[in-house]
């Protein structure tokens, strides 16, 4: 991960489940759809990179039988095995990450690909998709829209503590980064955390699945404050490019 994010969430599993409340599992529910739409069945097995906390992966692993999460994050995976022991977490760099095996799918929900800032570690990103797939391997990612950026969330809650934060995006066009810096009123004291998120627009981003050989079949919305201002990329991997 980029070394200039500092989140209070990622420090705390447990509030960033329930700011970012799963219920109805909206990401997983897509996967679900598009599996079936371009499958006609369900994989058989799931790679899920940027797992974070494990929450779209709780639901998609009571469908699918063979799950793998992965995540950066120390904190985050030790929460992960904790809250949902049956499932298998590992501890990864999406950049260089190599399991030694293919999947049927694999997602990458909650914006995890954004935190990847530069052209040549997106690449290798992609690299790292391509090297989990076979040929028919079908790809989900969430991103940003590019046009919906002003949906972004403007104030986050974390309910057990009462305590709320307002957001303030601000753009760096030369580097297609968006940065948010949010603080946190939290025990009658001040935190500050920011993150930089990389904007991929549409066209670039058919341009790296296609350099990786994966065909873009289309991007999708789905309802939500927490998912507003997000496209979830379908693909399937056509094999070596
Ligand atoms: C906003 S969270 C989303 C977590 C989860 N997918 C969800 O939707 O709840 C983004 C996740 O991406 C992970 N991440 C960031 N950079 C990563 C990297 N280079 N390799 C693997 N995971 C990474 C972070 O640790 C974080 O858990």
């Amino acid at each position: 991960m980029e070394h200039d994010v500092s989140n209070l969430l990622y420090r705390h599993p447990e509030w960033y489940e329930s700011v970012y409340d799963g219920a109805g599992h909206a990401a997983g529910r897509l996967a679900e759809t598009q599996f079936q739409a371009v499958l006609g069945r369900l994989p058989a097995s799931l790679l899920d990179i940027g797992c974070g906390t494990g929450r779209d992966l709780e639901y998609l692993a009571a469908l699918i039988p063979d799950v793998v999460g992965v995540d950066y994050q120390q904190t985050m995976i030790d929460y992960a095995r904790a809250q949902r022991p049956g499932i298998d977490f590992r501890t990864g760099d999406m950049r260089t990450l190599r399991l030694h095996r293919t999947f049927e799918a694999i997602t990458s929900f909650g914006l995890a690909l954004t935190y990847i800032h530069d052209n040549h570690d997106i690449d290798r990103v992609m690299t790292t998709y391509a090297t989990h797939s076979v040929p028919g391997t079908v790809l989900i990612l969430e991103t940003l829209d590019p046009g919906k950026l002003d949906l972004l969330p403007a104030r986050f809650t974390i309910p057990a503590m009462h305590a709320t934060a307002d957001a303030v995006y601000r753009h760096h066009p030369g580097h297609q980064l968006l940065e948010r810096t949010r603080v946190w009123r939290l025990d009658g004291e001040y935190v500050r955390d920011s993150v930089r998120f990389r904007v991929l627009y549409p066209q670039e981003l058919a341009h790296y699945l296609d350099r990786h050989g994966f065909e873009l079949l289309g991007t999708h919305t789905v309802a939500g404050e927490k998912t507003a201002a997000s496209m979830f990329v379908v693909a399937q991997y056509r094999g070596e490019a």
